[in-house]
C-alpha cells in the first residue's frame, strides 16, 4: 500500500511544492511572517507553557499553593489554551503535568461552588436552560483536549482528583509516578460527575465492575492497579524520571510526520465512537486528501537511505 501510494504520489512532489509557497505570498513575504515573535507562548494566570524539546510544549497545572484546584480562570484558560495548541504549528506532541505536591486535587470548591448556585432565570425552566449552558462550557474544557490534533501525555504525581480524572481520561497516554494515585471524588460532593469522565473511562479501562466501584465508592485507585488496567501505560520511581520519558515520548512523536500522526489521532478518536464500518468510510475520505502528502514520500525514500524518522525535516502542520 505504501510503496504503490508512493509511486502514484510521485508524480505530485512538484505540485505540492509549488502550492506552498505560491498563492499570493512569496518566499521572502512568508519568512518574515514567521519571523515575527518567533517563538511567542501565551502567558495565563494558571497554566504555565515552555518549549521543552523541539516541536514538544510543556503544558504545567501551575497552582501548586492550592493544589493545582480547578477555578474559574482555570476553566477558562484550558480552552484558550488547547484551541491555540491545536492551530500552533510549531508544537506537535503535548505534555501535561502539575506544579508542587500533586497533579490536581480537583474542582475548587472555594471558588466554584457559588458558580451553579446562583445562575440566573426568572423560572425553573430558564434557571435550567442556563446551567445546561454552562455545564456544556464546562465540558469544553477537556474536550478541547480530545479535539486537539496533536497527542497529549499527561504526567501525573501524587493524587489526581475529581476534575482531574475528566482532564486525565481526556488525553491520549497516561504516564504516573509510583505515588501516584487515582480518585472519582464527585459522589462525595453530591453530584455525578459531568464533564467526561464517565463517558470517557470505560473506553480506557474496560473493566466495567471496577469503573462503577470507583464511580460510586469514591474508591481511590494506586498507581499498580492503575497500570495493571491500562488507565496508565508506564509507572515511574519519582517525578524527575517520569517527566523525561514523557519529553522523550513526546519528541519520537513530534519527530515523525505530523500528517501521519494527527490524522492518526483524528481517526482513532472517530472510531472509538462509531461502527467499524463507519470508521473506514472516514478513513478512506480521510485518506483521499491525506495520501496526498509529500510526507510518504519523504518516509519511503528515507526508509531506502536506512534513515530514521528524525533524520527527515517533514514540513510543519
Ligand atoms: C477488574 O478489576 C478488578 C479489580 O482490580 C480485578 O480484580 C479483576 O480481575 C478485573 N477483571 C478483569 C476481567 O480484568
Ligand atoms: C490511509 O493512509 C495511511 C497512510 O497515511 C495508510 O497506512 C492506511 O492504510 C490508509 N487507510 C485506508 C483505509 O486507505
Amino acid at each position: 500500500m505504501a510503496v504503490a501510494a508512493c509511486a502514484v504520489l510521485r508524480g505530485l512532489l512538484p505540485r505540492h511544492l509549488f502550492v506552498r509557497t505560491a498563492p499570493g505570498l512569496s518566499v521572502r513575504q512568508m519568512s518574515s511572517q514567521q519571523s515575527e515573535k518567533p517563538d511567542s507562548l501565551d502567558t495565563y494566570e494558571t497554566l504555565k507553557l515552555e518549549r521543552v524539546r523541539e516541536k514538544v510544549l510543556h503544558v504545567e497545572l501551575n497552582r501548586p499553593e492550592k493544589r493545582n484546584a480547578m477555578n474559574a480562570a482555570f476553566w477558562r484558560e484550558m480552552v484558550e489554551c488547547f484551541n491555540k495548541v491545536a492551530q500552533d504549528s510549531e508544537c506537535h506532541a503535548v505534555v501535561i503535568s502539575g506544579a508542587g505536591k500533586m497533579f490536581t486535587s480537583g474542582i475548587d470548591l472555594m471558588e466554584m461552588g457559588s458558580v451553579f448556585l446562583m445562575v440566573p432565570g426568572d423560572d425553573t425552566a430558564r434557571k435550567a436552560w442556563n446551567i445546561h449552558k454552562k455545564i456544556q462550557e464546562y465540558q469544553e474544557t477537556f474536550t478541547v483536549l480530545e479535539k486537539c490534533p496533536k497527542p497529549i501525555i499527561a504526567a501525573i504525581h501524587g493524587g489526581c482528583i475529581g476534575g482531574g480524572m475528566n482532564l486525565i481520561s481526556a488525553c491520549d497516554i497516561r504516564y504516573c509516578t509510583k505515588d501516584a494515585w487515582f480518585q472519582i471524588k464527585e459522589v462525595d460532593v453530591g453530584l455525578a460527575a459531568d464533564v467526561g469522565v464517565l463517558q470517557r473511562l470505560p473506553h480506557i479501562i474496560g473493566n466495567w465492575s471496577l469503573v462503577n466501584e470507583l464511580v460510586f465508592a469514591a474508591r481511590k485507585l494506586m498507581a499498580p492497579e492503575a497500570e495493571s488496567h491500562g488507565l496508565v501505560s508506564r509507572v515511574f520511581q519519582d517525578k524527575e524520571a517520569m517527566m523525561q520519558s514523557a519529553f522523550d515520548l513526546a519528541t519520537e512523536i513530534a519527530s515523525r510526520s505530523p500528517v501521519a500522526v494527527q490524522g492518526s489521532k483524528v481517526n482513532l478518536v472517530y472510531s472509538r465512537d462509531h461502527p467499524v464500518s463507519d470508521g473506514l468510510n472516514y478513513m478512506a475520505a480521510w485518506n483521499m486528501s491525506m495520501l496526498q502528502t509529500e510526507d510518504i514520500i519523504k518516509s519511503a525514500q528515507a526508509i531506502m537511505e536506512k534513515k530514521t524518522p528524525k533524520q527527515i525535516a517533514y514540513s510543519k502542520l
